[in-house]
């Protein structure tokens, strides 16, 4: 498949998506969006791919939803279409492990598109915000509810109500990303922490993945029963008999991703 305003690329068992629409600095314009979905199925459905790094560019990792593309429509427009789509959450609903490796500008759509990932790492240059209230709007892909989980209540609505910037050091001090790391290796230590989870058996990571959602979506008591079940059925699996033999006899596992 060909794409106009991503690139798409595979390293070893990692899927590489960049946003390239340099000029606007990665916003994120529907047809941006479109190919994004269109590239997460495309490695969603190879079985060879263990997980994605989407990545921007040094400048932005993606400055927003296309300010110029929305800027005229109306009420009926956007209830209708159910603006901001579904387009833009099927990076939250992604099964495989996902990585937003964040150099430069995350803002508005930028920096919730960053939070659907699974997990955000920065380079030192990264700068996070919801700026929507100084162009006369509101987050409108989940930068209020997933922002507010990530970072807490008074960050996120000083963030969200003055538009303020973070910058990396800050983001990490916050929760908001994993770890900081030089800017030049963003993309190397992406892929390399992508080559690791890619490594261990793709079932067991995926349900490691759900238990881990679970957090946010339901009360402790209810989270940690969910994760029980989902630690009894790692028993069913034929990697859960190879890990532990493997261990056992000092070995490496051969994962059957089964
Ligand atoms: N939409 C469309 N175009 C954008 C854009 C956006 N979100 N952000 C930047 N651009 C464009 C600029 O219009 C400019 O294009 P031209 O050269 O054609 O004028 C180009 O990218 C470069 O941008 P700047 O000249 O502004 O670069 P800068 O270095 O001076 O400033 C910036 C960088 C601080 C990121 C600034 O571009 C900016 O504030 N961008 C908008 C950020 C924003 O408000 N994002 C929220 C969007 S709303 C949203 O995302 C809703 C939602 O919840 C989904």
């Amino acid at each position: 498949m060909s794409y106009e305003t991503i690139l798409v690329e595979t390293r070893g068992p990692v899927g590489l998506i960049t946003l390239n629409r340099p000029k606007a600095l990665n916003a994120l314009c529907d047809q941006l969006v479109t190919e994004l979905g269109q590239a997460l199925d495309g490695f969603e459905a190879d079985s060879a791919i263990g997980a994605i790094v989407i990545t921007g560019s040094e400048r932005a990792f993606a400055a927003g939803a296309d300010i110029k593309e929305m800027a005229g429509f109306t009420y009926m427009d956007v209830y209708t279409s159910n603006f901001i789509t579904a387009k833009w959450e099927q990076l939250a609903k992604c099964r495989k492990p996902t990585i937003a490796a964040v150099a430069g500008f995350a803002l508005g759509g930028g920096c919730e598109l960053a939070m659907m990932a699974d997990f955000i790492l920065a380079a030192d240059t990264a700068k996070f915000g919801q700026p929507e209230i100084t162009i006369g709007t509101i987050p409108g892909a989940g930068g209020t509810q997933r922002l507010t989980r990530f970072v807490g209540k008074s960050k996120a609505m000083e963030m969200v109500l003055t538009g303020r910037m973070i910058d990396a050091a800050e983001a990490e001090r916050c929760g908001l990303v994993s770890r900081v790391v030089p800017a030049a290796e963003l993309i190397e230590e992406a892929v390399k922490v992508a080559t690791k989870i890619a490594s261990l058996s793709q079932p067991i990571v995926a349900m490691a993945k759900e238990a881990v959602n679970a957090a946010y979506e339901t009360t402790l008591a209810e989270g940690v029963h969910f994760e029980r079940r989902v630690f009894h059925s790692t028993f069913a699996t034929e990697d859960q008999k190879e890990g532990m033999a493997a261990f056992a006899e000092k070995r490496q596992p051969v994962w059957k991703n089964r």
